[in-house]
């Protein structure tokens, strides 16, 4: 059985990766061959497995949110930790019980762990049909030709191009108001630790042209805020050949901001050694582009940092904090922490504490580190803090955030916030939920006059620990 901390874990993982998603029956066609697609990892995943819905969708399938019933089952996956692929393997008995019970099923593993074991992952896991990279979607019809034919099909050539520029995403589980929108795919940092340079491949930007388009289609269609997306924003840039204008992230930022001001902005992930006065600059400038930031720190210790490769200080941490307080005042400031990295000390271990209560996150996602093989940790270091020490020390570190978050949210009580209608609350149809300025839940009961999508002042009247609870006061 699961323990409690374990279950705790999955949760959290599941939160800063997303839950698993089923996508929503699009056109009712009896006859269209019929997908189902599943999603694991980092919000980057979730918006390509869009991009694959929309490719399969011009092939004539028809989604489904019951795999059982589904002529192409595809699992987009995650390799960031051991524990994220143990819950694929696990998933993949499923269906290869559908695939015995229902031969003709053909089962796709996308993603980065298609990428990571490639060829591997045939040899494996029998029942796969399709073992597709993260660059290789376009590659689709094909591959599934293939395997409708009865072969075994594989695709996991990275791109130093491929963007996905000009497919529009089929929308799937949506809620019609907040959408992800890919701005940059791989990432160039090779963080000793981190498994997404070789699962994703080289750093790359997509045209700022085709990223105003799709933010604009967005806004037509009902959409009021868009998370632009990439393992490190702060590095975007786009030269146009033309006119040899280079956008960077800030310019990026301004012009999404103007596409509509009744557009929220938000974005992740940015790298505390890249974020620039610029960017906090025009995130003050512009009252749409929302005030959170994603900085993750990794560790409070400059000789993890090294040895992690961050590329930053402890003190340029905090001086990065600084900026954004003077900058933007009363922004939020989100992290991810790890714990038990290779020869983590005792020491090095409470300077991450002690960063800890220095900036005292809004939240943070807090993981104990899983050594990823072929990273240059796994090749250069030894994974020499024990198991025990390693939760140990999480557990120190989500005991901590657990009262930084709630002092965090208490300081909004009594205030009144700015809330983007994104739905009903989860616990009732009476109340509604949505985000203020700063990332948090807001709910509060329904008034017949305002719908999803709309802006609303909440007067913040009480919090729980992750919720903050008031009356709209317009
Ligand atoms: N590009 C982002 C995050 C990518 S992965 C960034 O640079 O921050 C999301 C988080 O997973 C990372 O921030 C890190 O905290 C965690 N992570 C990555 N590899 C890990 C590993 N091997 N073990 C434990 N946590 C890891
Ligand atoms: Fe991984 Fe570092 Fe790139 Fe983030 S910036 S994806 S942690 S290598
Ligand atoms: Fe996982 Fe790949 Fe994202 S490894 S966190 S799905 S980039």
């Amino acid at each position: 059985m699961e323990s409690i901390k374990e279950i705790f874990q999955k949760e959290h993982d599941e939160a800063r990766q997303g839950e698993a998603i089923m996508i929503e029956p699009t056109i009712a066609n009896a006859s269209a061959r019929k997908l189902y697609i599943e999603s694991y990892g980092c919000a980057m995943n979730f918006a390509d497995s869009e991009v694959v819905a929309s490719i399969m969708l011009d092939m004539g399938f028809q989604t489904t949110t019951d795999y059982k019933e589904a002529d192409v089952v595809f699992i987009n996956t995650c390799s960031i930790r051991e524990n994220a692929e143990q819950r694929i393997r696990k998933r993949l008995t499923d269906f290869r019980a559908q695939k015995i019970a229902k031969p003709s099923t053909i089962v796709g593993v996308l993603g980065c762990m298609a990428e990571r074991l490639k060829a591997k992952f045939i040899e494996e896991e029998k029942l796969v049909d399709l073992v597709i990279g993260p660059d290789a979607y376009r590659d689709l019809p094909l591959l599934l030709s293939q395997a409708d034919d009865g072969q075994k099909a594989i695709n996991v050539l990275l791109s130093r191009e491929e963007t996905y520029a000009d497919i529009t995403p089929l929308r799937l589980n949506t809620n019609g108001v907040n959408a992800y929108v890919s701005i940059m795919r791989g990432c160039d940092n090779m963080c000793s630790f981190c498994v997404v340079p070789f699962t994703r491949g080289r750093e790359r930007s997509r045209n700022v042209n085709s990223i105003l388009k799709e933010v604009a289609e967005l806004f037509s269609n009902g959409y009021r805020e868009v998370i632009l997306l990439g393992q490190n924003v702060d590095s975007y840039k786009w030269l146009d050949e033309t006119t040899q204008e280079l956008t960077n992230f800030a310019a990026l930022l301004a012009l999404v901001a103007k596409v509509n001001p009744l557009m929220r902005v938000r974005f992740s992930t940015s790298h505390p050694k890249d974020i620039t006065d610029e960017v906090l600059q025009t995130i003050a400038d512009h009252a749409n582009i929302c005030n959170s930031i994603h900085l993750p720190v990794q560790s409070g210790s400059t000789t993890v940092l090294d040895r992690m490769n961050r590329n930053y200080s402890r003190e340029w941490y905090l001086n990065r904090i600084d900026a954004i307080r003077r900058i933007i005042p009363g922004c939020a400031i989100s992290t991810d922490i790890i714990t038990g990295f290779c020869g983590e000390t005792a020491e090095e271990f409470k300077d991450t504490l002690s960063m800890m209560a220095l900036v005292k996150f809004n939240y943070a996602y807090q993981f104990s580190y899983s050594e990823r093989p072929g990273t240059p940790a796994a090749k250069k270091m030894k994974d020499d803090v024990d198991d025990v020490t390693k939760a140990a020390r999480l557990d120190q570190v989500i005991a901590l955030q657990r009262g930084h978050s709630l002092e965090k949210l208490k300081e909004f009580v009594g205030q009144t916030h700015e809330v983007l209608i994104e739905g009903f609350s989860k616990k009732s149809a009476n109340d509604f939920a949505g985000k203020n300025d700063q990332n948090a839940v807001v709910v509060f009961p329904v008034v017949d006059s305002y719908k999803k999508g709309d802006y609303v002042q909440v007067l913040i009247e009480s919090c729980t620990s992750a919720t903050l609870i008031g009356k709209i006061v317009n």
